[in-house]
């Protein structure tokens, strides 16, 4: 094996805060509330999130990267623009059908990265996303993110 077939994984974090509200209109305000408890707020509340993207790729012996990371850093300045000083529900299109849950979030920003990584060269293997300190999601896959069941 040359040393240029070598596979890694680099990692990348970027953070961006969102508000949301967690409800689904087929439920009434006291089922929403047994569901959701207090993500289920009239108003909405917001969070810090931290996400990371793991990203596999052959690691290229002459610039000694797997992928510039100025790449990476624009793929997920992209992806989290649309949701950075947002509320999800309302700004972001995705989210008026898809209950905003940290779960969701996640599913959807594995589809944003991978549809523009190139995917010849490079392979999402996860991606997580801290909500906070104490609550996080890991995503890997290539489904598509589910927009049933609402
Ligand atoms: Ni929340």
């Amino acid at each position: 094996m040359s040393r240029s077939s070598q596979r890694v994984t680099i990692c990348r974090k970027i953070s961006f805060s969102s508000g949301h509200r967690n409800y689904r209109s087929d439920l009434n305000e006291e089922q929403n509330r047994e569901l959701y408890g207090s993500s289920y707020s009239d108003h909405g509340h917001g969070h810090n999130y931290v996400l990371e993207a793991h990203v596999e790729g052959e690691l290229d012996a002459k610039t000694g990267m797997v992928m510039n990371l100025r790449d990476l850093d624009t793929i997920l300045k992209n992806v989290t623009a649309p949701l950075d000083h947002h509320f999800l529900n309302y700004d972001v299109p995705y989210f008026r059908e898809v209950v905003p849950t940290t779960e969701n979030l996640a599913a959807y920003c594995f589809q944003e990265i991978e549809n523009q990584l190139p995917s010849e060269r490079f392979t999402l293997r996860r991606i997580r996303l801290f909500e906070g300190t104490d609550f996080w999601v890991d995503c890997a896959g290539s489904r598509e993110p589910k927009d049933s069941g609402r």
